[in-house]
């Protein structure tokens, strides 16, 4: 029974996200999960600009407060404040709100990206930050719907009372605080017009381990409609808002996964599953951020999971640290895993994508 009233119920409100919050009902949702813009403004000098930013978020996220059920969570992914030289991390700002409206923390997740701007004059940014804090101790984690393969699946116990017993929990592990969601940029099938998406595995990750089937999931600031999609996908209710008119009628015709009257899909996501479920040609069909001359069918492309992701990330890093140590030390550099060192030309064997990642 939820106490979401049937008008929010599925429902994208045109406009600012602080109306709807005081409009819904205290403990009427189950998860709050967004990412709030932060392009401050610069018509105050940037500190005032960031505390009078921190001022209204705080508004917003009172409003969240009240509205999270007793087993409630929420999740804020924020990245950092660039002004100037200036780099403020902006989940540092935000700890302290969330505390003081007597939230409880529960984790810091760091999402860390592979590629990004690259700085001249500090280290460059490849992480944002998402926090959960929940309402209170009685909160839901779902571990085993969400738990993911274990590095050594098959080792078993050489001595002991558990000897020749799985030393790990053969249905996976935890997936730890360090997520590496591929960024929904370019060549991601999820991409819209929007320039900041969520990538929709994250978001479902964080659905399926913090509410249960028809709980309600809420996000203030929808853009074009990852979270809704997600939470419908997940056989959840969602409720949010969005400001502007563009993005809110992209993340309508996101839900509505139909092609509108010229044949144009929000991304290509939404034209794959189309096809795949009327049996369509892709090549007949076009998406908003389309670039390449013809949109594929899924079974062209290759999608790979976070996991391998993960495990590029920290071949790459470690491939990196073990150079700078060859380097300090006057030794020779090892091979690199993929390139053997040398950035060369993609052979038409190799997926794009992956030589892409590679390098
Ligand atoms: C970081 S984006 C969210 C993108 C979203 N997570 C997605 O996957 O598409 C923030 C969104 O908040 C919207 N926005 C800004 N101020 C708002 C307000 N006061 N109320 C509702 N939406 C707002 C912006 O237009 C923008 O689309």
């Amino acid at each position: 029974m939820t106490l979401l009233p049937e008008d929010f119920q599925n429902a994208i409100v045109l406009g600012d996200c602080l109306d709807l919050l005081r409009e819904l009902p205290e403990g009427s949702v189950d998860l709050i999960v967004s990412s709030p813009p932060y392009n401050l403004g610069k018509e105050y000098e940037s500190k005032r600009a960031l505390a009078s930013y921190v001022e209204d978020q705080a508004k917003v996220l009172a409003e969240c407060s009240r509205l999270l059920s007793e087993t409630g969570s929420i999740f804020w992914q924020v990245g950092t404040y660039a002004d100037r030289g200036m780099l403020i991390p902006l989940d540092i700002r935000f700890f302290p709100v969330l505390e003081d409206l007597g939230l409880i923390p529960r984790n810091r997740i760091i999402w860390a990206r592979q590629h990004g701007l690259h700085a001249k004059k500090k280290f460059s940014a490849r992480h944002e930050t998402i926090l959960w804090f929940t309402k209170s101790d009685s909160y839901i984690f779902d571990l085993d719907a969400i738990r993911v393969p274990q590095k050594y699946q098959n080792k078993k116990a050489w001595r002991g009372e558990n000897k020749g017993e799985l030393t790990c929990n053969p249905a996976g592990k935890n997936p730890g605080d360090i997520w590496l969601f591929r960024n929904v940029k370019h060549n991601h099938e999820e991409q819209t017009v929007h320039p900041c998406q969520f990538p929709e595995d994250m978001i479902t990750r964080i659905v399926l381990a913090t509410t249960r089937e028809g709980g309600v999931v809420l996000d203030p600031y929808m853009g074009t409609g990852t979270t809704a999609v997600v939470a419908r996908d997940q056989g959840r209710v969602f409720v949010g808002a969005e400001l502007d008119p563009g993005y809110h009628e992209v993340a309508l015709r996101r839900l509505a996964g139909e092609p509108n009257t010229e044949g144009v899909f929000p991304n290509l996501k939404t034209l794959r599953d189309w096809c795949e479920r009327v049996g369509a040609d892709p090549a007949n069909y076009r998406f908003d951020a389309q670039t390449a001359a013809r949109a594929t069918a899924r079974s062209q492309s290759r999608i790979f999971p976070e996991s391998h992701h993960l495990e590029e990330m920290e071949r790459r890093l470690a491939y990196e640290e073990d150079c700078f140590a060859a380097d300090l030390r006057g030794e020779e550099r090892p091979d690199d895993h993929f390139t053997g060192g040398q950035v060369r030309e993609r052979t038409s064997e190799e997926p794009a994508q992956l030589f892409e990642e590679a390098i």
